[in-house]
């Protein structure tokens, strides 16, 4: 494919663009803070596209999406301090409300975010340029996932219905809320990663902050309605603007109770040190992944093929999860690559709304060039880039490179790539595989190919304590969403599971007496009369 083939997949003009998918430019000029949607006349950012058309000189220019506003540092206090008194040291209707009336509101918004749901697809595509299916399932999932915590939690709280005897103490044990909680999505699942851990913080009853994406930010503001007519004022906040500006002030004022990021590690620690008082925060954070996946000599290559091109290249091979990076055993690695290349080469380009389209413009203006410049950087250490078309690139598409054979000493080696770009090394013993994870900054997951069990099962055993995910025969990946999804190293702090994020965002309280028969009166008269949210058997049908 040569530069005129890959020019040709961006739309010549407007008309080759379906109807269904066009979008005209969305100005954002208003905010949800403190139940009301703000107006903002200061100044804003525009949205640019992946998706490029050629300009009147013939050269590709990104999109033009929309706009939102560039809000500041007064914005965010003003929106902090919404979130903290809507929260009132626990004492607000939010946090007070029972668990049913909790779930009540989460369903009305449920039912308001599908009315979006179009939209917000369209916008996915635009914004990030995410393939439709996967949009499109990049939507649903997310709903799933509100039911399925929504289920969850229900379970939960009948658990917590009962008083429990031991000892001579009679207690009640619930989970609480924490407090106010930052939330910060990334710009690979702007949608799904930003609500995973949102909506069970506000499940759970504390009161949020959420910062948008930089990719992926427009496509919140059809959903902000939604948030502000479904829960009580001040317990959803947005924050729009440069992080670097708006979140500082926020972290300063030691407000915080949760600090919630999917992003890079490098991020996360300069926001946790902003803490005064660093134990009072807690922090669950999906964070940097470098996933290996291991290709054993009896690996059967027709498995190992399908499932590391769909775990190194889905969406682009940006996602947290993605393999970045395979060792293949001497024995098998010219068979491994012969098979693997032309796979790679055959991805289908092009525009997100075209059926079968695979690889698609990356949303990151910087990225083709970041990508040029690994590969460079491991063909100058003796690598070679060995499926055709590999690394090709004009304006935002890039045609995804297999780059073999990377040592340590190129960038390729260590730097998570979050791209079109497959580094193989090759291997001779399992221990250097094993080696390279110790000495690996992330922990993640790792993927393992092979059908000897005892070969295997001597990987399994060291690997399950370097990393928080061993797939066998399989590649790396979140879901099922009831699976913890966690990491070692730089990789993660907390858990996320439908489950585990509910307890994340919550503490266990109790309430307890000794057994004797006056105590008892008391708690049977507070609980017969209904006179606690707290203290109560009621049972969440
Ligand atoms: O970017 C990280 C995502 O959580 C990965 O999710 O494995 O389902 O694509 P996934």
């Amino acid at each position: 494919m040569n530069d005129a083939q890959l020019t040709s997949l961006f739309p010549a003009n407007g008309d080759q663009i379906p109807a269904e998918y066009h979008i005209e430019p969305i100005h954002q000029r208003e905010y949800l803070l403190n139940g009301e949607m703000r107006s903002w006349d200061g100044p804003f950012s525009d949205v640019y596209s992946p998706v490029c058309l050629p300009d009147a000189n013939g050269t590709l220019q990104r999109q033009l999406v929309g706009s939102f506003p560039v809000t500041g540092p007064d914005q965010a206090v003003e929106a902090l301090n919404a979130a903290v008194a809507a929260y009132d040291n626990g004492r607000g209707e939010w946090p007070q409300m029972s668990t049913a009336n909790r779930i009540g509101c989460m369903e009305t918004f449920i039912g308001k975010m599908l009315e979006q749901r179009k939209l917000v697809i369209n916008l996915i595509m635009w914004e990030i340029g995410k393939n439709l299916a996967d949009a499109t399932k990049e939507f649903d999932r997310t709903v799933k996932y509100i039911y399925d915590t929504v289920d969850t939690l229900k379970n939960m709280d009948r658990n917590s219905s009962r008083f429990r005897i031991e000892e001579g103490i009679i207690g009640q044990i619930r989970r609480s809320p924490l407090g106010v909680v930052l939330a910060m999505g990334p710009f690979n699942y702007p949608l799904n990663e930003t609500y995973t851990t949102l909506i069970p913080a506000i499940l759970m009853g504390n009161t949020i902050l959420f910062k948008t994406p930089k990719h992926g930010s427009l496509l919140h503001y059809p959903l902000l309605e939604a948030f502000r007519t479904s829960f009580p004022k001040g317990v959803v906040n947005s924050l729009y603007g440069r992080g670097a500006n708006v979140v500082p002030p926020v972290m300063q004022s030691g407000k915080v109770n949760v600090l919630t990021l999917i992003g890079s590690s490098k991020v996360a620690d300069e926001l946790q040190r902003l803490h005064p008082k660093l134990n009072r925060l807690r922090s669950i954070m999906s964070l940097d992944a470098k996933n290996a996946a291991i290709i054993l000599p009896d690996a059967d290559l027709d498995v190992a093929v399908s499932e590391c091109l769909l775990g190194s290249l889905s969406f682009n091979g940006q996602r947290c999860t993605a393999i970045k990076i395979i060792w293949a055993h001497r024995s098998i690695v010219d068979r491994f690559l012969a098979k693997l290349s032309p796979e790679v080469s055959k991805l289908k380009p092009g525009m997100p709304w075209q059926p079968g389209v695979q690889i698609t413009p990356l949303p990151e203006p910087t990225k083709t060039q970041y990508l040029t410049d690994i590969i460079a950087d491991a063909t100058a250490g003796g690598a070679s880039v060995v499926n055709e078309d590999g690394g090709k690139t004009v304006a935002s598409l890039f045609k995804p490179a297999v780059v073999y054979p990377v040592k340590e000493g190129m960038r390729l080696y260590r730097e998570e790539q979050f791209g079109p770009v497959i580094p193989v090394v090759v291997y001779d013993d399992t221990e250097e595989f094993i080696e390279y994870l110790i000495t690996d900054d992330h922990g993640m997951q790792a993927s393992i190919f092979g059908t000897d069990t005892t070969k295997i099962a001597e990987l399994i055993d060291p690997l399950v304590n370097l990393v928080s995910r061993v797939n066998i025969n399989a590649q790396c990946q979140r879901g099922p969403d009831t699976f913890p999804f966690t990491g070692r190293k730089d990789s993660a702090e907390g858990t996320l599971s439908v489950e585990d994020a509910l307890r994340s965002f919550s503490i266990r309280s109790a309430v307890a007496t000794k057994d004797t028969a006056a105590n008892k009166a008391i708690l049977n008269e507070i609980v017969g009369e209904h006179k606690s949210e707290f203290l109560s058997t009621s049972f969440i049908f």
